[in-house]
């Protein structure tokens, strides 16, 4: 594949697919965004915008539209390397619509995989995820661990897309994906952060939500698991320490023309933090208090998981470097921003 700069970001316009595309521009890429907006809007692209000062090309279209994507490889490559975020991607949501979760998921990927196909790009970097472990029997978890029973049916099409991606890696692919623990903040600049649909799945959106009052209450899905203080425990990464491992992962290909590679990684900060540990963290990071109670445990969750992440570390020469604090505060202070609060 003659190298180009030219990168195809799919899912370009969400929470963690814009902030890799900042990092690539950083890096002196030229992303190509696809993205449907079903699950976002333009207000990403617009902050990838004011950060970078780059003009974003972005193609709107689903990444399950062969005839799209073949148009986008047409008009707008070649691409040296495909980045795959488009899927969708809450563990309680795919709970209550396991369909909708098992066709977006598989379908977007292997018209993906077909069209780089026909294009003769082979780099594939997959948006992977720590639920493809189920409950890990060891914690940390590292890339040796079995795939257990995925708790929910988003874990279960990230399994079934690893396994895709290892028979695609059979005919051709080279493939790294990146197992992603719990992706929390904003950008520092306060001009990229989450933007949920509706009530947020996610525990620190919901958390930035009750502090701003557009939520009455957070409510804590069970206290009474097998951890120190009952609420679960996860690996909370700072989204641009996660952008910035895919720049990494997608070089890691590149310098590596003649091997035919197909790893996965473990992306996480390596510390477990539980739920009401963040409550308390937020509280002292941003100085604000916010009401919560103790509700039921929530269908599709894992009671602990959090990464080791000594393969990554080494392979990609990356480690994150946002601690929780400045997660939070990063988070909150994107918070206040939509919803102009001073
Ligand atoms: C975290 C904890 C909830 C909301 C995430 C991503 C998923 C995957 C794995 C990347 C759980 C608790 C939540 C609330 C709560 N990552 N919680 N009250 O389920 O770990 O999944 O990491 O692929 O894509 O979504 O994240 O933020 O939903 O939950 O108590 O209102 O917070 O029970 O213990 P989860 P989450």
């Amino acid at each position: 594949m003659a190298l180009t700069k030219k990168i195809l970001v799919t899912g370009g316009a969400g929470y963690i697919g814009a902030h890799t595309v900042v990092e690539l521009i950083n890096a002196g890429y030229e992303p190509v965004i696809i993205d449907d907006l079903s699950k976002s809007d333009r207000t990403l692209l617009e902050g990838i915008e004011k950060i970078t000062g780059k003009k974003v090309n972005f193609q709107k279209g689903d990444c399950c539209d062969k005839v799209f994507v073949r148009d986008v490889f047409k008009t707008q490559g070649p691409f040296s390397s495909v980045l795959h975020f488009a899927a969708y991607k809450s563990v309680g949501e795919s709970v209550q619509i396991p369909l909708t979760y098992y066709q977006n998921n598989i379908d977007s990927l292997v018209t993906m995989l077909a069209v780089m196909k026909e294009n003769n790009v082979t780099d594939f970097i997959f948006s992977s995820s720590c639920t493809v472990y189920g409950q890990p029997d060891q914690i940390p978890v590292n890339e040796s661990a079995p795939f257990k029973r995925a708790e929910s049916p988003y874990g279960a099409t990230k399994q079934m897309c690893e396994r895709i991606l290892e028979d695609a890696h059979l005919n051709g692919y080279r493939v790294i994906s990146l197992r992603y623990f719990n992706p929390v903040g904003a950008h520092p600049s306060a001009q990229l952060g989450e933007l949920p649909i509706g009530a947020p799945n996610n525990l620190v959106p919901y958390v930035t939500q009750t502090a701003a009052g557009v939520r009455e209450k957070l409510t804590v899905f069970g206290n009474d698991y097998n951890t120190p203080d009952g609420s679960c425990l996860r690996d909370f990464i700072h989204v641009v320490d996660l952008a910035i491992a895919h720049v990494k992962a997608m070089e890691y290909l590149a310098k590596r023309p003649e091997d035919k590679l197909c790893e996965a990684f473990n992306v996480g900060t390596g510390v477990g933090v539980s739920v009401l540990q963040l409550i308390d963290k937020f509280e002292k990071a941003t100085g604000v208090k916010f009401a919560y109670t103790i509700g039921p445990r929530r269908p599709g969750d894992v009671e602990k998981v959090y990464a080791d992440p000594a393969k990554v570390n080494a392979a990609l020469n990356w480690k994150t470097k946002y601690t929780l604090e400045e997660s939070l505060l990063h988070a909150w202070q994107w918070e206040k921003k939509i919803r102009n609060i001073q």
